[in-house]
Order: C-alpha cells, then structure tokens, then sequence
C-alpha cells in the first residue's frame, strides 16, 4: 500500500519539528510548503539527511508550490505570524486570517479530501476561517489547541505530584487563548481527581489554583522565555497525535478545536471540545456535565472566540 502523504503548510518552527516528528515516526510522506523559498526546500533536505542515522523511511519534499500538496491524507497548517513578547494571540488576527484565505484556497484546490489541522493562532477563530475559506466538510477541518493546553497541564500537575506524566490525565475546554476552561474535576492522577487528591492531603487548593493559572498563561511564558516565536516543540507533537489518530483509525478521545453543532448550544462555532479522532476526521463531539462554575468559565470562554470570529467577519465580508 502506498504510504500516507502528510502536507505540511507553513515551514517555520513548528513546520519543520512537524515534518522531523512526521517522517520518525513514519506517518507517510512529507511534503513541506512555505512561501519564502528555500526554506522548506532546506528543512525537508536536512532532515531527510537524518534519516539513514534515525533509519526511517519516509521521503520529505520541500516547495513553493501548492500543486506538490495534490492528493495529500493530512494538512497540517502553520503559515502565517507567530506572537512576540507581550502580544496576545488575537493580536495576530488581522495579518493571519489573510494567510487562512490563500491557504483554505490552495487545500480546496489541491487536496480537498485531506483531514486539515489547524494551529495557527488565533487558533479557534482561525480554523473557522479556513474551513469556511476552504469549503471543506466541518469534520475534516480542526484546530489543534486542547492537546496542548492538556499536555502543559498535565506536565505541571506531574511535578507537583512528582509521578510520571503517563499517570496524569489533564481536561481542558474551550478557546486557545487566556479564558480557556482547565477542567480540575475531571483532570485525574491515575485516575484520582484533583479535588480528591487536595482532600487526601496530597497538594493544596491553592497550589492547583496557581497550576490552572500557569495552564492558562503557558503559550505566553515560552514566548517571554524564548525572546522571539513562540512555542513549536509541544505544538508539534499534539498535532502530530491528531494525525496520527485519523490516519490509523485509532478513535482517540482528543481534545480539539472542532465545529460545535448543538453541543454546549453552540451552533457552527469552532471552541475546543472533547472529540473522538477517526478515520472519518472528527467523528464525535462529546459534551461532558459542566458545574454551574465550570459552564459560567465555558460561556466566558466562548464569548471570547465569538468576538473573534465576528471580527474576522468585519475584516472580510466574504466570511459574513
Ligand atoms: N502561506 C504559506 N506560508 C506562509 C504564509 C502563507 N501565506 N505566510 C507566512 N508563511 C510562513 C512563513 O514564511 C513561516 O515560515 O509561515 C511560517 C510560520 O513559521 P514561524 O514564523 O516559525 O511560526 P511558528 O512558530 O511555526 O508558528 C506558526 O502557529 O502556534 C501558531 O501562533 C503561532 O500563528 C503561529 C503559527
């Protein structure tokens, strides 16, 4: 059987650890797409040369043009501007919701049966963009954010506890930006909830409290530590397990930024969800029993990727 073509658009930090995590753990082919030349075309060659030392087979393309992305499985999008020291993520808005309008173009025309994953920021708003740029079904079109607001939780929450990461599970809801939802109640070690583990004595409230807070905040602690770009190790990986999910039919239950249709009565808005990953993209919405406080945060949360999605639609009246 011919391997999975993996289509990667954007070649900058998370675009290349993308097309390294791709071709290691031989997911399929990788074709690497950017509008500054020679970068993809540089990225694609240099870790190809790693692949006798690593010993996997994949074969990795770097272009400039959109027609190398034919008949791709996956379309993993990063183009466009990542923040810097100080900026939100809605502060790219303006500038990235262009690069969503030629990229949903270029998918519609050269791989419109691809499952899309977003992560350009401002993720929620951005991925409902480009699915209505692009055209494609609402459950091939997802954004990549609750995997990696998940994993950040479940990383601080492995040091307080000192227990490996594998044993701590992390929930977060709702928009990729400073309201998101960290869920305590159904974040678990080895499947003790948080509110149980402060009654046995094992953290404190408040320490979960600052755990939550630092959750929230941890795409802009990297940007503040590195200087320059933003977080791409992390990002990468997340992504690369919703592809993974969808080209091997695995089912996950990941968290992502997925069309919410009657679910937490929304309808048609694109806000971060447990959702099942399939062969068939995005295959379930799962609404899960919020709290009277967990739906108030929810609501807060979802009023924010409103306000952004309708000012994109103020940007470009074609999306109205
Ligand atoms: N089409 C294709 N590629 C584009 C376009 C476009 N219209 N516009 C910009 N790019 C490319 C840039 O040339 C650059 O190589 O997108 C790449 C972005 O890479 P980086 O600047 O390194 O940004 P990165 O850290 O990868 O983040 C990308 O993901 O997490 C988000 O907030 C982040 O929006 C940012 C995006």
């Amino acid at each position: 059987m011919a391997r999975a073509k993996i289509a990667l658009i954007g070649a900058g930090q998370i675009g290349g650890t993308l097309a390294h995590l791709a071709a290691m753990k031989e997911l399929g082919d990788v074709v690497l797409f950017d509008i500054a030349e020679g970068t993809p075309q540089g990225k694609a060659l240099d870790i190809a040369e790693s692949s006798p030392v690593d010993g996997y087979d994949a074969s990795l393309k770097g272009t400039n043009d959109y027609a190398d992305i034919a008949g791709a499985d996956v379309c993993i999008v990063t183009a466009g501007v990542p923040r810097k020291p100080g900026m939100s993520r809605d502060d790219l808005l303006g500038i990235n919701l262009k690069v969503m309008k030629s990229v949903g173009e270029g998918i519609a025309t050269h791989a419109p049966d691809a499952f899309v994953i977003c992560i350009t920021n401002p993720l929620d708003a951005m991925v409902w963009a480009l699915q209505k740029f692009s055209g494609l079904p609402a459950n091939k079109v997802c954004g990549m954010a609750g995997i990696l607001d998940s994993a950040r939780f479940r990383y601080f929450l492995a040091e307080e506890f000192a227990v490996s990461v594998k044993d701590v599970s992390a929930f977060v809801l709702g928009g990729h930006g400073d309201t998101m939802v960290p869920l305590t109640r159904y974040s678990t070690v080895a499947g003790i909830p948080l509110p149980d583990l402060v009654e046995m004595g094992w953290s404190s409230q408040e320490k979960i409290d600052a755990i939550v807070q630092r959750t929230r905040d941890g795409g802009a602690e990297i940007v503040k530590l590195l200087g320059t770009g933003s977080a791409f190790y992390a990002p990468a990986a997340a992504a690369i397990e919703m592809a993974e999910a969808y080209l091997k039919d695995q089912k996950r239950v990941l968290p992502c930024a997925a069309e919410v249709n009657g679910a937490y009565g929304l309808k048609g808005l694109y806000v971060g969800v447990p959702t099942v990953i399939g062969a068939g993209g995005i295959e379930k919405v799962v609404e899960i029993k919020l709290d009277r406080d967990e739906k108030a945060m929810l609501d807060k949360s979802i009023d924010a990727v409103k306000g952004l999605v309708a000012a994109c639609k103020e940007i470009d009246d074609t999306l109205a």
